[in-house]
């Protein structure tokens, strides 16, 4: 039973899989604690029984002449619609539906002119860190900074040497790593006090929290409709429209284009479209971009404010339960009291967590992460300078149980998590570092894997 205050909170939304029972290490059963969200949120319930109601009708967009092809033309666009009601964004701006923000980010540095000078923080996911690597471009990454105070000055800094010519701030919303929420506003300002543009990486702040566009006055948002509650292979960049109609298109193919035309000397001429069409060229994902705008009705419609809050109240839960844990260091930037949305990552002393996290799956059916979560400067600089030799995205740098810790264990919630997964998480936290691991572990295709035998 908690300790804590109950506050007036809704109840979490319906997702798929909130009852799904998976096997223990000893072999009973529990129902598994989805506690991985930053990574991939589950389905909202509402989002799949939306699919489900539109599957049948699924057809052919755009140039179908038929009444499916009609429908789900109408479907598409009404989607875009929907997203930019989501956003708020400004009268002009441009919806347009990628696979996800990495997709997003490398279709913005895309249409970057030539020149431009792109700055970014060392601490954010590898998604906004490397797609502006482009020969024509320049890139400025802004040392770790230890409050919001200290982001803001720094790029003010950066930019005010910078000179003329287009330039790009690539700023996350919240931190994939640490969950802190980070001064987008500010840093939106500071950017355009420059004459310099900004994109705000939404992958994490959009699922928690409402982003507006026109209120925090950045050019371009990015997200994935895989983290807000619609895994269908859709996400979204949005914003203005100047540099998306004048660059070429991200991918060349039907749809991109409004005419092509063979020339007499032989070759090809085409017209390209304008608008978000410009950017989507092939069959574009019509099930993705539906599920995508049903989740953003289905936040809407739940009270998002009401979500936020209810989050909070399980964030001030999570965070009350580690602090009675002394061994459990919290990993933060600007302090552990910072504003965050549900993404914590943390190491326990005298644990390697990769060992942690797997005991916390095989022993209790808690599904975390352990790794460098693709932000592998941001980790290393939380972690104290460790020097880590690089990794795949999330695999342990060593595994062995007693090693010490190269990565760090993340725990992520949302929408859909019940008060119960962060109790049992809590519960599970407590129990390892005072009792140890029941099972033996070994090391097996560069993950920690339970043994067939207890300690
Ligand atoms: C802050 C942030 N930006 C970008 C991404 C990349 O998102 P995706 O893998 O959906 O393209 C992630 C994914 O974890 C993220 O956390």
């Amino acid at each position: 039973m908690s300790t804590y205050p109950a506050v007036a909170v809704c109840a979490p939304l319906p997702v798929l899989g909130r009852d799904v029972e998976v096997p223990l290490v000893g072999g009973e059963k529990v129902t598994y604690a989805a506690l991985d969200y930053a990574a991939s949120a589950p389905a909202l319930q509402r989002v799949w029984d939306d699919v489900a109601a539109y599957a049948p009708y699924y057809g052919s967009v755009h140039r179908g002449a038929g009444y499916l092809s009609q429908l789900s033309t109408d479907l598409f666009e009404q989607s875009r619609a929907t997203v930019a009601e989501f956003l708020d964004l400004r009268d002009g701006d441009q919806v347009v539906f990628t696979r996800a923000t990495t997709d997003s980010l490398n279709l913005l540095a895309s249409v970057l002119p030539a020149g431009t000078r792109v700055f970014a923080f060392e601490t954010e996911h590898h998604a906004s860190l490397l797609p502006w690597r482009r020969d024509d471009l320049t890139v400025g990454y802004l040392r770790a900074p230890r409050s919001p105070e200290q982001a803001v000055a720094a790029l003010e800094e950066a930019l005010a040497g910078s000179g003329d010519g287009p330039k790009l701030v690539c700023v996350t919303g919240a931190s994939n790593v640490t969950g802190e929420i980070w001064p987008v506003r500010e840093l939106a300002a500071a950017a355009h006090r420059h004459g310099a543009r900004i994109v705000l990486d939404a992958a994490q702040l959009a699922p928690h929290h409402p982003v507006s566009v026109r209120d925090l006055d950045v050019d371009w948002v990015a997200f994935s409709g895989h983290k807000l509650y619609a895994p269908f292979g859709a996400g979204v960049l949005a914003g203005r429209g100047d540099w998306l109609d004048a660059a070429e298109p991200y991918l060349a193919g039907g749809g991109a284009s409004r005419t092509v035309a063979r020339e007499l000397d032989g070759s090809v001429a085409v017209e390209w479209q304008q608008g978000p069409a410009r950017h989507e060229a092939g069959s574009p994902n019509v099930i993705g971009a539906y599920a995508v705008a049903s989740a953003c009705r289905a936040l809407t419609e739940a009270g998002f404010d009401r979500l936020v809050d209810r989050e909070q109240y399980l964030i001030e839960r999570l965070r009350a339960g580690l602090a009675g844990i002394p061994q459990v260091r919290v990993l933060t930037l600007f302090g552990e009291e910072h504003p965050r949305v549900g993404v914590l990552s943390f190491v326990v002393r005298d644990w390697n967590s990769s060992h942690f996290s797997a005991a916390l799956s095989a022993e209790y059916g808690i599904g975390v992460r352990d790794g460098l979560f693709c932000a592998h400067p941001l980790v290393r600089t939380l972690l104290g300078g460790e020097t880590a030799a690089p990794s795949e995205c999330g695999a342990p740098e060593a595994s062995l149980p007693g090693e010490r810790s190269l990565n760090a264990i993340r725990v992520s919630f949302g929408a859909g998590t019940p008060d119960e997964h962060v109790d049992r998480f809590v519960a599970a936290v407590r129990e390892l570092v005072s009792d140890g691991a029941q099972w033996a572990y070994r090391t097996e295709g560069g993950r920690c894997v339970p043994d067939t035998r207890r300690r």
